[in-house]
């Protein structure tokens, strides 16, 4: 008999899913009750060393609208060589490749042990990943001989046949080619000025010059011979390459007294996305972003380059005083928006003493999967160490990076989905799974996820569609499938399959056990990450009392009391730490942004809802260790409970937050 602690751990081993409740409420209206809504934290790629990725295609329901791939839940019938979908109940046919199976012979994606699976998808061209460098040269020396080292660095640690390009810019924004033969020539835009993707691609020859006789049709992108031009294999131009950064230079514009040096990072970012959109759509690529201050000029420029004018604070803001601020988001919104089309992601290296505009560029990496890391300066082993560990390899030698993924989540009749928080943008997937009522971004069951690593983890919301008076039948489950496709660092695609299933349970009669099927770590990061949802469009005051709302009632449904005794107040084991996890975040750089500026929130929020749970909780609890002699150290509440007397006391850590396996520092506070 496992508990459900086992249960959760094991679940999560397996298949990289939390839920909140782990027995699902059979109506609608028992749902809403809970508080906590049916939904999960999911790591789509979560490290598996044992799952080797099978070398063959997952077999699909033949229903159009269904699609379910094969999984273990399914009824099988060996003899007629027939499987029924447990989604939709269609009876599917199995390919003839699978004429063997019997039931002492049986495919592994049948197995219990398999209910996460990955498929190594065979057809279709292998395209090398692309990573483009796009630096800022208005940075003082220090920074800049800094961030030239670590740039070399980085082309040795690159896959050997990965395209790499570099892109420069200051007052002016220079494409370098790189194949050119011993002379290192760059094409120069201005600063200034908006240009299309089309003008773009236009200006670096990009485009085929018409054909004749095809009159008033568009030029046709692409020729990929010249696009080479500037994105050349690692292992052909590392040498010249390495020369080209070693000798960048300052931003050669003199800056007046009192003035801020002319930084177009917002044409250069254009200039970027316009060079990869024609060319490589749907290719596994890396913008990467180095930036030593705000934009000050051009479109996306965050703040005049006035020195007297400082840039835009809480306050500001408040008060509507932020005078570039709806421009200047809106810029980033809609190249962001490009960029997560194209399945392109960006990365933003931000390092500077002020801010450099985190709070409008946010979305360039927010919809994209790209990271965030925000220090003082690049001469800094936060940014060195950081930078490196993008580059980072798994257990097998390969890079903890992948591109291009798309997430569908498909549901049995009793579920509809809600949305999802993380790193993903809506790909408009209608269909009858999906709930009208949204949480996250919603309307769709399937979500783009242009950049995801082992850690990075959805919220996916779910609703019970079963009416009170027609519940769902007792002993029934409802199952939940998550299909991701993605451009394994390989470059192979593949399909990484999980299937999950949960009871339902009466939550009359059963109450004590859905209780307990409580998963308390699981909700206190869910709810967070609805509140740092809620924290990017409302008041901060709103949404704390939201939270304390949501929390009230969960105490009002499951604590024990008698009345007009606040000290009988008793809450079970399964949720005992809830309430101290809100307590924690209420006062979070989460969620209050006092003390913090408005790029210091972006970049805290940016990472809360990515992470996977215990990344999470870290982030939003301090951790005491308790040191005893009898033992190791073992972590404990916050609490003063804690306090024994065989116990040694000041063992409280400060949080500094390294994370471990995943890719980006968290800034020490
Ligand atoms: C970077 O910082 C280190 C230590 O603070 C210092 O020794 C070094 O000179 C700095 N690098 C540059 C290029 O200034
Ligand atoms: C690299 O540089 C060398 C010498 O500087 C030059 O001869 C060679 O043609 C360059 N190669 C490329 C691909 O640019
Ligand atoms: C970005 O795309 C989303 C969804 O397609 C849309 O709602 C939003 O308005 C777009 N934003 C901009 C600035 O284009
Ligand atoms: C990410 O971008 C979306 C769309 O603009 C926004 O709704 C969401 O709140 C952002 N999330 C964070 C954490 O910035
Ligand atoms: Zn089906």
């Amino acid at each position: 008999m496992t508990t459900y602690q086992e249960f959760i751990q094991q679940n999560e081993d397996r298949d990289g899913v939390r839920f909140t409740w782990n027995l699902w409420p059979s109506s609608r209206l028992e749902a809403t009750r809970l508080v906590v809504p049916v939904s999960c934290l999911f790591t789509p790629l979560k490290e598996r060393p044992d799952l080797p990725p099978v070398q063959y295609e997952p077999v699909m329901c033949g229903r159009a609208n269904c699609k379910a791939v094969l999984n273990p839940l399914c009824q099988v019938d060996f003899r007629a060589k027939i499987w029924a979908c447990n989604f939709c109940f269609q009876r599917n046919p199995f390919p003839p490749s699978y004429a063997g199976i019997s039931d002492a012979n049986q495919p592994a994606e049948l197995m219990p042990q398999f209910s996460t699976i990955e498929y190594v998808v065979q057809r279709g061209p292998v395209s090398p990943l692309i990573f483009l460098y796009v630096v800022d040269t208005c940075l003082e020396e220090e920074d800049l001989q800094a961030l030239r080292e670590s740039l070399q660095m980085s082309l040795s640690l690159l896959p050997p046949d990965a395209l790499v390009g570099l892109i420069t810019f200051g007052r002016m924004v220079q494409v370098h080619e790189l194949s050119c033969e011993g002379i290192a020539k760059s094409y120069v835009f201005r600063g200034t000025k908006e240009l299309s993707s089309k003008q773009i691609q236009e200006m670096l020859g990009l485009m085929k010059p018409a054909a004749s006789g095809q009159q008033g049709r568009p030029a046709a992108p692409q020729d990929p011979s010249a696009t080479c031009r500037f994105l050349q294999p690692v292992h052909r131009v590392d040498m010249n390459l390495t020369d080209l950064l070693g000798e960048l230079q300052r931003d050669p514009w003199p800056v007046p007294q009192g003035k801020r040096p002319l930084r177009s990072t917002g044409v250069a970012l254009s200039v970027a996305v316009g060079l990869l959109e024609g060319a490589f759509p749907n290719t596994g690529a890396r913008v990467m972003l180095f930036t030593g201050g705000p934009p000050t000029q051009g479109p996306g420029m965050v703040v005049g380059d006035e020195l007297k004018t400082p840039i835009r604070s809480w306050h500001d803001i408040q008060k509507d005083n932020a005078r570039h601020l709806k421009k200047s988001s809106k810029y980033y919104d809609t190249l962001a928006n490009r960029t997560a089309v194209n399945g392109h992601s960006i990365d933003i290296y931000a390092c500077a003493l002020d801010q450099t505009g985190l709070l409008e560029m946010k979305c360039l990496s927010n919809l994209t999967g790209g990271h965030i890391v925000m220090g003082d300066s690049f001469n800094t082993s936060l940014f060195k160490q950081t930078f490196q560990r993008v580059f980072s390899k798994d257990y097998s030698g390969e890079f903890r990076m992948a591109f291009g993924g798309t997430m569908e989540v498909k549901t049995s009749r009793e579920l509809k989905v809600c949305g999802a928080i993380g790193p993903c943008v809506s790909l408009c997937a209608k269909g009858p799974s999906v709930s009208e009522n949204e949480m996250g971004v919603g309307g769709t069951s399937q979500w783009k996820v242009c950049s995801l690593n082992p850690s990075s983890t959805l919220a996916m919301f779910f609703e019970v569609v079963s009416q009170h008076n027609a519940p769902v039948p007792q002993g029934g489950r409802g199952a939940i499938q998550f299909v991701t496709q993605y451009q394994h660092s390989s470059s192979q695609r593949r399909i990484r399959v999980t299937t999950v299933a949960r009871n339902w349970a009466d939550a009359q009669s059963q109450i004590a056990h859905i209780e307990s099927s409580f998963d308390q770590e699981a909700s206190a990061v869910i709810m967070a990450r609805l509140g740092v949802f809620r924290a990017e469009s409302e008041e901060g005051p709103d949404v704390l009392r939201w939270l304390d709302r949501q929390l009230i009632r969960l105490c009002q449904k499951f604590g024990q009391f008698n009345k007009d005794d606040p000290t009988s107040f008793k809450l079970s084991e399964s949720l005992s730490l809830y309430p101290q996890f809100m307590f924690h975040l209420r006062r979070s750089p989460f969620l209050q942004v006092f003390n913090n500026s408005p790029d210091e929130s972006s970049y805290y929020r940016h990472h809360f809802v990515r992470q996977d749970l215990t990344q999470s909780l870290i982030m939003v609890q301090p951790m005491l260790y308790s040191y005893s002699f009898h033992g190791p150290p073992e972590t404990v509440l916050l609490d003063s409970q804690q306090l024994l007397q065989d116990r040694i006391p000041s063992s409280w850590t400060h949080i500094i937050l390294s994370l471990s396996q995943t890719t980006h520092n968290f800034k020490e506070t």
